[in-house]
């Protein structure tokens, strides 16, 4: 009977790749998309502050932050699947997936360091790591990024 477990999550797995989409509808994919890139700011936001001193450094706060962001930068590329143009999305990232796939791995190994800086538990370390982050946040928008 146990053995019969992971068989039953292979199928599910397979039936939602076969269907083609994860997403019932293109604007449930592109407010998914746009909701993770939003809570993602809104914690790189207050990593923001310590960094540069507009907020008091807080330890157990960096690394709380830190795991958020970590883990939501993996989110929003399942919303960007085929035939999901659209929001601010530039048609480009359908055309050039590899640069753009690209710079979402750099955001996802960015992430991770910041996390592991987070966990280092000084405000250099923070700091080093949020400059990085930044700079990939913007190339990928002004590459791939609407005004
Ligand atoms: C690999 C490309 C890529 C990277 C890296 C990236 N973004 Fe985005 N981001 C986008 C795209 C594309 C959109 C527009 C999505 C849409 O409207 O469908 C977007 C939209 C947003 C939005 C607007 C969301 C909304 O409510 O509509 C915010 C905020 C945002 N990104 C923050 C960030 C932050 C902060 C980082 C870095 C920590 C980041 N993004 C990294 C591609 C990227």
């Amino acid at each position: 009977m146990k053995a019969s477990i992971p068989l039953v999550l292979v199928a599910a797995c397979s039936f939602s790749v076969s269907a083609g989409a994860q997403f019932a509808k293109t604007e449930d994919a592109i407010k998914y998309r746009q909701s993770a890139m939003f809570i993602q700011s809104q914690h790189v936001a207050r990593l923001g502050a310590m960094a540069s001193g507009r907020a008091p450094y807080d330890a157990t706060a960096a690394v709380a932050n830190a795991e958020v962001v970590a883990e939501i930068s993996k989110l929003p590329w399942a919303g960007f699947g085929p035939g999901t143009e659209g929001g601010k999305a530039k048609p480009e990232i359908w055309q050039e997936q590899a640069k753009f796939k690209e710079l979402s791995e750099r955001l996802m190994s960015d992430t991770e360091k910041l996390l592991g800086a987070a966990k280092a538990g000084n405000l250099d370390a923070l700091k080093a790591a949020m400059g990085p982050l930044g700079e990939t946040c913007k190339t990928c928008h002004d590459t791939f990024r609407k005004k």
